[in-house]
């Protein structure tokens, strides 16, 4: 296996596959870019050396062909502001337009593709068209972490085309190296807090972290069907019913292997879902009829801040409560900066990608944690134990 340092591009057509897939407004504007940065590196690097880039993609889950909500052409601008040359657009992502438009790509020269998932070959892995888009380049660059857990035509099948010239870019590489130092190196206390909706998305990893963590700290949606697993009374919090045993299981088990797992003792709890609703706090194991938490309370904030505090390593991955609604983001601000300040201390803190991470770049906390992924599901799965198909395409000679 190969990292972009030790492969010369000069002269080479690059193909690139990203994980492009921003978050747009109604007016198809980017609203957190961190994907696109992240792949800067990687780009920088083809281009230095003499090498063309041809970049591709997915945006979103288109279902039925082309949309325009979905088309990487609103990346365009951001691209050429970034790298401060033209990028070339291809209409699709095989055929004849992307054949003539690479073939005249020039050294230095940047082409980005049309939504891979415009074509339902994409998702299914298919060879042929795996084949087609191996077509337009020398070499394949993997840098798409996010999707590395998709066994997709653009994420591992096409790797078989380029034995011996497959890549793997700077993000996959940092990725991975900081999930290791998660897995296997951690310093101790090691404190994982895990928010997010629902328990059903977290079972693996809140499993396979119970032998390595020494603090488990449950916020967000899910801690209600934890606390109505432990004798709670939650109201009309989120609860799933399937979900109760293995909630209760997960308490035990947390028991048995001496961690301290922690619910929220308390809760901003409101009589509707929106940020106009009648708020309160009270004790999360009582919670009124037709009140729903929506939030960690003023003491859980403290009691986590304070575990935060004496870690020295932190894994976070999902919100503490509905922080894109302003009155229910105070939770998920005050774990960020208890994370902030025990970065600052020297504790290492890996932020999972999707919410947490959107959290952190909110508010202006990237820099000032050791690392946000930009993976979401690729980055669960890697830490569930799971060999994720994009970064074996790279790193076996067989795939
Ligand atoms: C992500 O956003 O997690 C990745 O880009 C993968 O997207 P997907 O879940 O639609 O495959």
């Amino acid at each position: 296996m190969r990292t972009a340092d030790q492969y010369n591009f000069a002269g080479k057509k690059a193909l690139v596959r990203v994980d492009f897939n921003v978050p747009l407004d109604n007016e198809y504007r980017i609203t957190d870019d961190t994907r696109i940065r992240a792949a800067v590196p990687t780009i920088h690097k083809i281009m230095n050396d003499g090498g063309a880039v041809i970049l591709m993609s997915h945006l979103g889950r288109p279902k039925n062909g082309p949309e325009e909500k979905y088309s990487l052409r609103h990346l365009i601008s951001r691209l050429e502001e970034e790298f401060d040359t033209v990028v070339r657009f291809s209409t699709d992502a095989v055929g004849p337009e992307p054949q003539q438009m690479a073939a005249e790509l020039r050294p230095r020269e940047i082409l980005l593709l049309e939504n891979l998932r415009f074509h339902k070959a994409e998702e299914k892995g298919d060879p042929e068209f795996a084949e087609e888009l191996a077509k337009l380049g020398d070499v394949y660059v993997n840098d798409a972490f996010g999707t590395a857990h998709r066994e997709h035509a653009s994420t591992a099948v096409i790797a078989r085309y380029f034995p011996n010239d497959k890549v793997m870019g700077y993000v996959m590489h940092a990725e991975l190296d900081n999930a290791s130092r998660i897995l296997d190196n951690a310093e101790r206390p090691f404190t994982a807090i895990m928010g997010g909706a629902k328990i059903s998305d977290k079972i693996m990893i809140i499993e396979q972290l119970m032998n390595k963590v020494d603090n488990l700290l449950i916020g967000g949606g899910m801690s209600y069907t934890f606390i109505k697993a432990d004798g709670g009374e939650v109201g009309s919090s989120l609860v799933e019913a399937d979900k109760l045993d293995l909630a209760k299981r997960l308490i035990g088990m947390a028991r048995e292997k001496g961690v301290k797992l922690m619910l929220p003792i308390d809760s901003v709890v409101a009589d509707a879902f929106s940020n106009d609703a009648n708020v309160d706090t009270c004790l999360s194991h009582h919670i009124k009829p037709m009140w729903m938490g929506l939030d960690i309370g003023p003491d859980a904030r403290e009691q986590y801040a304070d575990v935060i505090a004496n870690s020295k390593t932190i894994l976070w991955n999902g919100p503490m409560g509905v922080f894109e609604m302003s009155n229910f983001s105070v939770g998920t601000e005050a774990v960020a900066e208890a994370v902030v300040e025990a970065t600052r201390r020297g504790a290492y803190s890996l932020i999972g990608g999707g919410d947490s991470a959107a959290a952190v770049n909110q508010l202006g906390y990237a820099d000032k944690v050791s690392y946000v992924s930009t993976g979401g599901g690729a980055l669960l799965e890697y830490m569930e134990g799971k060999t994720l198909p994009g970064v074996a395409a790279i790193e076996r000679d067989n795939y």
